[in-house]
């Protein structure tokens, strides 16, 4: 690691360090035979199933009068932002974004007063964590004006967090002392916050029965075919069957019975020593286990390589936590898998089996989906417990004809036989990205969050970039060389099921200043100069069947506006067309975007504002960028949720 770079740049870098081996095709070399063919299937492609609607009662988010298909007009009617940037935040005129909550404010009913120069493990875990990520909303009774906010909170930055402490990770962690370390635990994995809204204004109430927060030291059981599995077994817990904690939860979902799936990413930055020598040393590389980012091994021995080389295998999951229940247990839901996990985009299939789509951030790294077994009941809550327990996970290929087909990941199939080194089927889910390799899965420019269109059953995956990829590894569904800005690929399951293993797949854009022709950028042609982005990396589509892209990446410097969510039109004449809703202040990325039912609020994250965006500059908790959103001498930069609603009221965009 560079020892000059910001946080998110050392979490990017790391998401771009290939550890991915094998001579897979990668999508890039997939698109250019792709492109030739675009042409003759079009016509086909715009015609897709529409997904049978199940009744659901209150957990439905679909409002029926916004379903519009395959519209020929733009059907975004907002005036967008000046794309640009500076330490502020900016929204469409005639909106209001308002600060929901802040990292310290207070999440649980007895947390203390946020005060920066006091930090102590004790408070921040009963306070608002850091780097709010994710966003789900689940309505209570229906409402679009009252419900659950769940929240990932995905990892710490302790140069903007502490004072005068400034960057550790490349100078052996001198000031990061015990306590510290321990704010930094309680400050990642998530919260619940309910929320409502009186008056016109969101706010949160702070004395709810539902409060709280999960972090890195929550028990949670493990569930699932590798649990109690030998490679999970360590001294803690000799049964290999809970697991103290949640790390680096990035994206995430939530399911029609109203659970949040939340997803550990870039966990093996939190693990500390050596892999060399070890007995899984193959595996632990190909997951960059240990990557040394903290030190909370030198404190706590699960995270020390050392003494518990098993610890690590014991995150990278999909985590199922049910919001409604405040005493409920997470479960890491091993069925899914074990990778990078960035999100959990989700629809109930047409057969009633559920779906979930996750992609593994890190350059070169796979698109996956699971289905599960058993039917959703969408009758009884509790029978669907257990659903993701049991099923089939699939990797992709995406072939140059513009076809492609899942893999299944299962135990005596293929090449995942004990002759290849996989045991059972415990040892296929703990090394999923060498299973995934062994299958020949197409290596793309790094997934990030993949959303499921419920209306026309359109998959879309955002590939975030690869500055790696080398003209030799283009293939049609990873189509540039040295990817900078990323690209976007829709895909259609064949006869608009979920659970089938072929599918068609198309590339929706390609991203980057469309002005530039060297870049190769695709929007359409009614993109304004403010309405393209770079770095697609959270997307939602919201109940009327509209994509919105969140970045992670833009700059001043590299694009010349900060990160921020743009509204892309999917459909028809207007397909490609992007407009700028939000821009976030200097050096943060943005996360979360999730809309009530009714689409009259719109809420999201802002991550790690004040971060530096010149790479020879450390922002610290002294100097930062920005010190967004409260703007006092003596206050930091806080990672916060921001309520969006239109003045006046009405649906956002
Ligand atoms: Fe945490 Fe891949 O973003
Ligand atoms: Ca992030
Ligand atoms: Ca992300
Ligand atoms: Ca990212």
């Amino acid at each position: 690691m560079d020892r000059n770079t910001s946080r998110a740049r050392q979490f990017e870098e790391a998401e771009n360090t290939p550890t991915n081996p094998t001579a897979n095709a990668t999508m890039g070399d997939l698109i250019a035979a792709r492109l030739s063919r675009r042409d003759l299937v079009g016509g086909l492609l715009a015609v897709s199933a529409i997904a049978t609607a199940l009744p659901f009662g209150a957990l439905t988010t679909t409002t029926p009068a916004m379903a519009q298909d395959n519209r020929t007009t733009p059907s975004f009617d907002f005036k967008e932002v000046a794309a640009g940037a500076n330490d502020k935040h900016h929204v469409a005129e005639g909106y209001d974004a308002d600060v929901l909550i802040r990292w310290g404010d207070k999440v649980v009913t007895d947390a203390p007063a946020f005060d920066p120069h006091k930090q102590t493990p004790a408070a921040q875990a009963k306070q608002f964590g850091y780097n709010n990520d994710f966003l789900g909303y689940i309505p209570l009774n229906g409402s679009s004006e009252h419900g659950l906010l769940v929240v990932n909170h995905e990892y710490t930055n302790e140069e903007l967090m502490f004072p005068g402490v400034g960057r550790q990770d490349t100078t052996g962690f001198a000031m990061m002392t015990r306590a510290l370390a321990d704010i930094e635990m309680m400050a990642h994995g998530g919260a619940v916050i309910e929320v409502r809204k009186t008056g016109g204004k969101w706010s949160v109430v702070t004395e709810s029965r539902y409060n709280r927060r999960i972090t890195a030291e929550t028990d949670m059981r493990i569930s699932g075919p590798a649990a109690g599995h030998e490679l999970m077994r360590t001294n803690a817990d000799p049964t290999g069957s809970w697991v103290r904690g949640m790390i680096n939860n990035c994206a995430g979902g939530v399911t029609p019975w109203g659970t949040w799936l939340t997803c550990e990413e870039n966990f093996n930055g939190c693990f500390w020593g050596k892999a060399d020598g070890q007995p899984d040393e193959k595996a632990l590389k190909r997951y960059g286990v240990p990557g040394n980012w903290f030190n909370w091994g030198q404190y706590h021995d699960r995270f020390n390589m050392a003494k518990e080389p098993h610890e690590p295998n014991r995150f990278g999951w999909i985590v199922e936590i049910d919001p409604l229940d405040p005493a409920s247990v997470p479960v890491k839901r091993t069925a899914l898998g074990r990778f990078k996990h960035e999100g959990a985009g989700n629809i109930v299939n047409k057969d009633g089996r559920f779906v979930v789509y996750s992609g593994d951030d890190q350059r070169f790294d796979y698109v996956y989906k699971f289905v599960t077994s058993g039917l959703v009941d969408r009758t009884d809550r509790a029978s669907n417990r257990d659903l993701l327990d049991h099923g089939t996970l699939y990797v992709a290929k995406f072939d140059a004809d513009g076809t492609g087909e899942w893999l299944p990941l299962v135990h005596g199939e293929g090449k995942l036989t004990a002759a290849a080194g996989f045991k059972d089927q415990g040892q296929v889910l703990v090394h999923t990205r060498l299973a995934a390799d062994a299958l020949g899965a197409t290596k793309m420019d790094r997934p990030e969050d993949i959303e499921v269109n419920d209306k026309t059953n359109k998959v879309y995956v955002m590939l975030t970039n690869n500055a790696a990829r080398t003209a030799d590894q283009v293939d049609a569904a990873n189509p540039r060389a040295a990817n900078r800005f990323g690209h976007i690929i829709e895909i259609m399951p064949d006869g608009g099921d979920h659970a089938a293993t072929r599918f068609r797949w198309e590339i929706l854009l390609k991203c980057g200043d469309p002005s530039v022709a060297a870049v190769g950028a695709t929007f359409n042609s009614a993109t304004t100069k403010s309405g393209w982005f770079g770095m697609p990396d959270n997307a939602m589509i919201d109940a009327g069947g509209r994509l919105w892209i969140a970045t992670d990446g833009n700059n001043e410097r590299v694009t010349g506006r900060t990160d921020g969510l743009w509204a892309l039109e999917t459909e028809g004449a207007a397909r490609g067309t992007s407009k700028l809703f939000y821009s976030c202040p200097t050096g943060a990325e943005l996360c979360g975007p999730a809309m009530t039912p009714d689409m009259t609020t719109l809420f999201v994250a802002v991550q790690h504002p004040g971060e530096s965006e010149d790479p020879k500059v450390v922002a610290t908790f002294d100097k930062p960028s920005t010190r967004w959103p409260d703007f006092q001498p003596d206050m930091p930069p806080r990672p916060s949720v921001v309520a969006i609603t239109r003045r006046g009221g009405g649906r956002i965009g």
